[in-house]
């Protein structure tokens, strides 16, 4: 609740001061005791939701607590003697707002509570009266009334209580939903981007290409006539041919990247593929010390997989990693397990690194080809990586908190039942 919630004027608190009133008017008058009593508990009731909010652990039990002192003192200060009072349903207030905020067994001990507290009366009515069958049938009577009041309260209020924590399970669930969407969305959106990247390289690649060989075909057939008679001609023939080399290379990485991929998979475990690029990368690097610690668990499902395909995706990322901590070193942990995502079952693997991460603002534009903060590299791996992921249904993104490696966290679907029991017998 919040602050502005108290200044507002409560109707149903001026329903109850109205009917505090009209029990202040009532006989018998001028009691002043009577009249405290009920200011008493008038207070009580308007302070009441700020006692819960104030002591979240006590405030219900204080709320409770001083409804009843305050109702007996009010059957005290009336009727002859207390027990005869026509104001025991009083009691009522401390039962029925136990019943609301209790469960069952704590209703029952406050309502016995009240109970006891009235009955209490008894004791100096029985110093003066006899006590005929009739009091006592109607003595029960108001008791068991308390109870039924009690009861059928705190039934609506369980059940009140039970739905609202439904409503928030289903809120949280949705929210919960809407994030997982988002990122299938952020996902989609780059899939789709790199398709029509891979489209533009493709076009022009292909159209750069022919000319290029042309070019390098005369310059190398000047060079060649010239190379006696003219040396500055052949000079700069040479330089033609050069520089149309480098544009070549470069033709050939949007080739390579724009390239269809055509995956052939087969049910396969992850695993095998991931030790076999860890161990690829180790074979070549030269850098700093670099620790692997490997976390996979047991039982893994398979999942359709190209091997040549995702042994190269797990390539170009452990090789970024251990990129990233170069010389200096460091420790890359692999952790592959079980998970189930958006209601898919797959296999999640994990590749945390020490080195200095991904700045929030490159995390989703080192997907894109071409993209490098590297002196020699391409910015062609994570999106071939990304690529790949996408012909095999499953997603790759990267987490990294300031200050903190880099953790690329990729994702598999298992492969159906049906699929599962085929590799087997292919397998076996
Ligand atoms: N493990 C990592 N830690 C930090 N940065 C990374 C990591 N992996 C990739 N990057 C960043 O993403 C960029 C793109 O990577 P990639 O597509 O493999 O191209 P390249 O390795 O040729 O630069 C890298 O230049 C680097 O800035
Ligand atoms: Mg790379």
């Amino acid at each position: 609740m919040s602050k502005g919630d108290h200044r507002r004027i409560n109707w149903l608190d001026v329903v109850w001061l109205l009917f505090l009133g009209g029990l202040a008017v009532l006989p018998p008058l001028w009691n002043i005791r009577k009249e405290l009593t009920l200011l008493a508990i008038g207070i009580v009731q308007v302070v009441e939701g700020r006692l819960v909010e104030r002591f979240p652990r006590w405030g219900r039990s204080y709320a409770v607590l001083l409804k009843l002192i305050f109702s007996t003192l009010l059957i005290a200060s009336t009727g002859g003697p207390g027990i005869n009072s026509s104001y025991y349903p009083i009691y009522y207030l401390p039962v029925v707002t136990a019943a609301v905020y209790f469960g069952l067994r704590m209703t029952l001990l406050w309502t016995l509570l009240a109970s006891g507290l009235y009955c209490s009366f008894l004791y100096p009515a029985l110093q003066e009266y006899e006590l005929t069958a009739d009091a006592i049938t109607e003595l029960v009577l108001r008791v068991l009334f308390f109870f039924v009041a009690a009861l059928v309260v705190n039934r609506f209020a369980v059940e009140n209580r039970r739905q609202t924590k439904r409503y928030q399970q289903l809120a949280e669930q949705l929210a919960e939903t809407n994030r997982q969407l988002q990122t299938a969305q952020a996902e989609a959106r780059r899939s789709e981007r790199l398709a029509a990247l891979g489209q533009l390289s493709a076009g022009l690649a292909h159209e750069i290409r022919n000319p290029l060989g042309v070019i390098r075909g005369s310059a190398e057939m000047l060079n060649r006539k010239l190379e006696a008679s003219n040396p500055l001609a052949s000079e700069l023939a040479g330089y033609i041919s050069g520089e149309v080399d480098r544009v070549s290379v470069m033709v050939g990485r949007f080739l390579d990247f724009a390239r269809p991929l055509h995956p052939e998979t087969s049910p396969r475990p992850v695993t095998e593929l991931l030790d076999r690029a860890l161990k690829s990368v180790a074979e070549q690097w030269h850098g700093g010390k670099i620790e692997v610690a490997r976390e996979y668990q047991n039982d893994l499902p398979l999942a359709p997989l190209d091997e040549n395909l995702c042994e190269q995706a797990f390539v170009n990322l452990i090789q970024n990693a251990y990129e990233a901590m170069g010389n200096e070193g460091g420790m890359l942990r692999v952790q592959v397990s079980k998970v189930i995502r958006n209601d898919r079952p797959g296999i999640e693997i994990r590749l945390e690194d020490t080195g200095p991460g991904v700045s929030a603002d490159l995390r989703e534009q080192i997907f894109n080809p071409f993209v490098t903060t590297k002196k020699t590299g391409t910015g062609l791996g994570l999106s071939i990586v990304s690529k790949i992921l996408d012909e095999h249904h499953g997603s790759i993104r990267v987490e990294s908190a300031p200050n903190q490696g880099a953790c690329f966290v990729v994702f598999f679907p298992a492969e159906e039942q049906a699929v599962r029991k085929e590799g087997a017998l292919a397998s076996g």
